[in-house]
């Protein structure tokens, strides 16, 4: 018998309960063990809960239970949370956990501080809700330089940009029905700003690259500003606009690592990625291209993932999992505005045919995209490959013109 106890009793840590209760059969027999929830921490009472009588507000109830070997971080957030993941391992109690915004920014030193202990600190719901994503990239990925990972990490913003493409609702109906729905975040803004998809890239990159990458390393801009004419655009242009998180090496061995809108090409894989549904493209120079999809986020998904660790926590009592990375370096990640791709541009100018002959001189030939009934003082561009620090100083040059927006094309 294994005692195990759980903090945070919120839509995860319930979910992790009812998967736990309901395949409690097999999850026993897949762990080699019985295993026993002994103490769930939340501040709120729970009395028509079948655990009613195992709550405790107070943590000292598991820190200082020597019984319980394994705790489940599911509060979300830094604090307590860190502080209280940190004193579960300084005590020697293993530790699982679905948050992703505790691991983008402490991972580095709670896996060393597992490590020291020959603990684990396992954490595979916190990218990709129920999708194997860690593991995978970690153990059966590991023949391979992983070179570049790609991915739609957040189930909200794909919800909005799906209803957005395909039933052409508004930007804030489709974020109502998100949170109705239970998707998104507490504060939904960490979500439509890519806070959380910065948030899991940052975990991918840490672990696929050896180092971590914090958050604040990473240029995050959401789809706030998405309009519907840019969806139009895209489309007619022969792709969708999706957020994408993306990490890939340098040959000077940094990362160029950003989370941004970008247009897919109906082509690509990701593109047909829709819903609340996530995609992390995996490229290796072994395996060539690997997808997972799947639920990124809801109740019983990411459970899934957590019940999980939980088992392999069980069956790994007193030896080291994998999952391990080093602390990260203030240039490890190269600025962005020098990262190169194509770009659409949409221009406000007065004579857009010339303004067009400036561009096609200064950047090279760019494809021009129209739309039925587009205002006539609107210019739409896709450029060639480049720089966003080279194309804002050449806009810059044209005084008669401003831009609308600028969206990048994804070469995957
Ligand atoms: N708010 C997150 C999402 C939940 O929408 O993807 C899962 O991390």
């Amino acid at each position: 018998m294994v005692k195990i106890a759980i903090m945070g009793y919120g839509v995860v840590g319930s979910g992790v309960v009812e998967v736990m209760l309901k395949n409690k059969k097999s999850i026993s027999h897949k762990a080699g063990e019985q295993i026993e929830i002994s103490r769930i921490l939340d501040i709120r009472e729970f009395s028509d809960s079948p655990m009613a009588g195992r709550f405790t507000s107070n943590f000292e109830d598991i820190i200082n239970d020597p019984e319980i070997k394994i705790v489940v971080e599911t509060i979300g957030g830094l604090n307590p949370a860190y502080d209280f993941v940190r004193r579960c391992l300084l005590a020697g109690k293993s530790v699982v956990t679905s948050n992703k915004e505790l691991v983008a920014a402490k991972g580095d030193e709670l896996l060393a501080l597992a490590r020291d202990r020959n603990l684990n600190f396992l954490f595979e719901a916190s990218v990709g809700g129920g999708i194997p994503i860690l593991r995978p990239l970690d153990q059966c990925l590991a023949a391979n330089e992983v070179f570049e990972i790609a991915g739609i990490l957040n189930g909200t913003t794909n919800f909005i940009l799906t209803k957005m493409i395909r039933d052409n609702i508004s930007f804030a109906d489709a974020l109502n029905l998100a949170q109705r729905l239970g998707y998104a975040e507490r504060d939904p803004l960490a979500d439509i700003g890519g806070l959380d998809a910065c948030r899991k890239i940052c975990i991918l990159a840490s672990l696929a690259f050896g180092k971590h990458v914090y958050p604040e390393q990473v240029h995050t801009q959401g789809i706030q500003d998405i309009t519907l004419e840019d969806v139009k655009y895209a489309d007619i242009w022969g792709g969708v606009i999706k957020l994408i998180g993306r990490a890939r090496k340098l040959e000077d061995g940094r990362l160029d690592c950003i989370v941004v809108p970008m247009i897919l090409p109906h082509a690509s894989r990701l593109a047909q990625v829709n819903d609340v549904f996530n995609g992390i493209l995996v490229r290796g120079d072994a395996i060539g291209d690997v997808v997972f999809y799947g639920q990124g986020a809801g109740k019983l998904p990411t459970a899934s993932a957590v019940v999980a660790d939980i088992i392999d926590e069980v069956k790994h009592l007193g030896a080291r999992k994998y999952l391990i990375w080093e602390s990260g370096e203030p240039d490890y990640v190269a600025d962005y505005l020098e990262s190169k791709s194509a770009m659409m541009l949409r221009l406000k100018c007065d004579n857009s045919q010339a303004v067009k002959s400036k561009l096609d001189n200064m950047l090279g030939v760019c494809e021009r995209v129209d739309i039925e009934n587009s205002p006539s003082d609107e210019l739409v561009l896709v450029t060639p490959l480049i720089t966003q620090n080279r194309l804002d100083e050449v806009l810059k040059s044209l005084s008669d013109t401003s831009l609308i927006s600028r969206i990048r094309i994804a070469d995957f």
